[in-house]
C-alpha cells in the first residue's frame, strides 16, 4: 500500500469516528440514492415478479409490455444523444442482425460438434480481426491468433490472467506486477483484484497521454506486462505506444495495446489519411491486443476479440482439465457454454459491412468529431483535453463541468462524467452523423454553459456525486455508495 492511500485510508477511518459527520454523511447519501433510485427505476409502478408466476403470462402480452419499454427507451440512442453505447444502430443493420441472431439461437461454441458454423465464424472473426491489426507484420517464428470473448473487459482480463500465468511458468514470477497508465480502463484494475497482480499506475503528460519516463521507472523485475490504449476511455488519447513497447520488448516483458475503443476505428483512419501512430503488430513490442467487434465493429453486444502475436500465449488463456468425472472439459475463455448468436452475428457484420462500409462509418465519424471538437473551441469557458480524434473530452477552468453535464442531461443527452480531472466526454458514433446531429450538441452545449454561468448554485444531479469523490476523506464513501446503486439495480419495487 501506498502512503497516499494509506493517508486518505487513515483520514477516512477517523472520519467515521466522529458520530456526527457519519449521520450527516449518512443523511447526505439517502438524499442522493434516493435521487438516484427515482431515475433508476422507473418501472416501478409495472406489473413486476418476484417468483415464477403460477401461470405462464402469454406470449403476446409479454412482447406487447417489452416492446412498450423498447419504445420508450430507444429515442435517446437512435436520435444521437448518447455517447457511445449504440455504435450504429440503423434499422436496416439492426434487422439484419436480429434474423442472424433469430436463426443462430440455439447454438453454443461450448458443443464445436454439434454447431461447426459456430467454430467457423469464430476463427474467421479472430483472422479478420488479426489481419487489421497487421498479422502479417510478425516474424515467421509467430503467428497471430486470438479468441472470441464476451466484450472489452472479458479480453482485458483473460490477456492479464495469460500474462500472470506464463510469467509464472517461464520466468518463475510469483509476485506479478503490472504497468498501466491511469487512463487505462478500470477492466485493469479489475483484472489486477481478481488475479491478485499487483498495480503500478503511471501518470499522464499534460496531453494524457501516458508518461514515458515513468513507464521505464515502474517496471521491475516482477512486471509481467506494460499496458497501453488506442485510444484511452476518458480522454480517447493515444498512449506512446511505440516507445512503451520498445521497453517491454527490450526487458523481454509483454506489452498489451488496449484497442477495445480504436480497434475497429484507427486502421480505417490510417487508411483514410488521419495521422494514426503506430500501435498494432507491427510494433515488435506488441504481444497481444484487444478489440471490441460490439463497438465500432457495429456486431450486436456481447463480442470482442483477444489477439496474441502467438500460439504459445494463447495456450497460458485455454482452460482444459482431463480429470473431472463430467468427461474431458476444455474452454478458451471465461465463460463455459456460450451464446454462439452473437458470434453468428459477429461474423455476419464483419462480412456485410465489409472495408468499404468500415471505411464510410470512420469518414463520417471524423468528420462529425471534426464539427464537434470545433463548436467546443468556440465556447471559451471550455476546453478540450489533449488532442483526441473523435472521443472528445472538456473540461472548464471557470465553471462546475458537472453542472453542465446536468444541464445537458436535462436537455435530453447522455454524456460521461469524468473526474482526475473533472471533465465530461463524447464518444462519437454514427448516430451523431445523422443530419443535425452535430449542430444539436454544439447549440445545446452553448445553452447549457450560459445556463450555468446565470445559475451556478443549482443542486442535485451528478454535480454533488463527483463533489464526494474528489474529497479525499469520503473518496472510500463513494465506492459504498456505487455498491449501494447496484443494491438499487436488483431490487423488484
Ligand atoms: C479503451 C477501453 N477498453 C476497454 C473497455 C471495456 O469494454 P466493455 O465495456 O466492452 O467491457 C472500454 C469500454 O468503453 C474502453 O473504452
Amino acid at each position: 500500500m501506498n502512503i497516499k492511500k494509506k493517508t486518505f485510508e487513515i483520514i477516512e477511518n477517523t472520519a467515521k469516528k466522529f458520530p456526527a459527520i457519519n449521520r450527516m454523511l449518512e443523511k447526505e447519501y439517502d438524499k442522493l440514492l434516493a435521487d438516484i433510485e427515482k431515475s433508476a427505476k422507473p418501472y416501478k409502478n409495472t406489473e413486476s415478479y418476484a417468483s415464477i408466476p403460477e401461470m405462464g403470462i402469454s406470449k403476446e402480452e409479454i412482447l406487447k409490455k417489452m416492446t412498450e419499454f423498447q419504445q420508450k427507451e430507444e429515442d435517446i440512442w437512435k436520435k444521437g444523444f448518447v455517447s457511445g453505447a449504440v455504435y450504429h444502430g440503423d434499422n436496416e443493420h439492426i434487422d439484419f442482425l436480429n434474423k442472424v441472431l433469430a436463426l443462430n439461437s440455439q447454438s453454443n461454441p461450448l458443443h464445436s460438434d454439434i454447431w461447426p458454423s459456430v467454430a467457423k465464424y469464430e476463427a474467421e472473426i479472430v483472422s479478420m480481426t488479426g489481419n487489421m491489426m497487421h498479422a502479417d507484420a510478425v516474424n515467421e517464428k509467430d503467428e497471430v491468433c486470438g479468441t472470441v470473448s464476451s466484450g472489452g473487459t472479458e479480453s482485458i482480463m483473460l490477456a492479464m490472467k495469460t500474462y500472470r500465468d506464463w510469467a509464472r511458468d517461464k520466468k518463475g514470477i510469483k509476485k506479478p506486477e503490472m504497468v498501466v497508465p491511469v487512463t487505462a480502463h478500470a477492466a485493469f484494475d479489475k483484472a489486477s483484484q481478481y488475479f491478485g497482480i499487483k498495480m503500478r499506475h503511471v501518470d499522464v503528460d499534460s496531453n494524457y497521454a501516458a508518461k514515458v519516463k515513468d513507464v521505464k521507472k515502474a517496471v521491475n523485475k516482477n512486471t509481467i506486462v506494460i499496458v497501453g490504449s488506442a485510444p484511452t476511455f476518458p480522454h480517447g488519447i493515444i498512449d506512446p505506444i511505440e516507445e512503451m513497447s520498445e521497453i517491454a520488448r527490450k526487458r523481454k516483458i509483454s506489452f498489451h495495446t488496449d484497442a477495445c475503443l480504436g480497434g475497429f476505428v484507427l486502421p480505417w483512419a490510417e487508411k483514410l489519411g488521419y495521422e494514426v501512430p503506430l500501435f498494432d503488430f507491427r510494433l515488435p513490442g506488441v504481444t497481444s491486443i484487444s478489440a471490441d467487434t460490439h463497438k465500432y465493429g457495429y456486431a450486436a453486444k456481447g463480442t470482442s476479440v483477444i489477439l496474441y502475436r502467438n500460439t504459445q500465449l494463447r495456450h497460458y488463456q485455454f482452460y482444459t482439465t482431463s480429470d473431472w468425472p463430467g468427461g474431458l472439459y476444455f474452454s478458451p475463455t471465461f465463460a463455459g457454454s456460450r451464446p454462439g448468436a452473437l458470434s453468428a452475428a459477429c461474423w455476419a457484420t464483419l462480412i456485410s459491412v465489409g472495408e468499404k462500409g468500415y471505411l464510410d462509418a470512420t469518414r463520417q465519424i471524423m468528420e462529425t468529431a471534426e464539427k464537434i471538437k470545433k463548436g467546443i473551441a468556440e465556447i471559451p469557458e471550455l476546453q478540450i483535453l489533449g488532442n483526441p480524434l473523435w472521443v472528445i473530452s472538456f473540461a472548464s477552468a471557470d465553471i462546475d463541468i458537472y453542472k453542465i453535464l446536468d444541464a445537458m442531461t436535462h436537455r435530453g443527452w447522455s454524456l460521461n462524467g469524468l473526474h482526475k480531472p473533472s471533465a465530461v466526454h463524447i464518444a462519437i458514433t454514427l448516430r451523431h452523423t445523422q443530419e443535425g446531429v452535430a449542430g444539436r450538441f454544439v447549440k445545446d452545449l452553448k445553452d447549457a454553459v450560459a445556463e450555468v454561468k446565470a445559475q451556478p448554485k443549482t443542486k442535485g444531479g451528478m454535480a454533488p456525486i463527483y463533489g464526494l469523490a474528489a474529497s479525499v476523506p469520503f473518496r472510500g464513501a463513494v465506492d459504498d455508495l456505487l455498491k449501494r446503486y447496484l443494491d438499487i439495480l436488483y431490487k423488484i419495487k
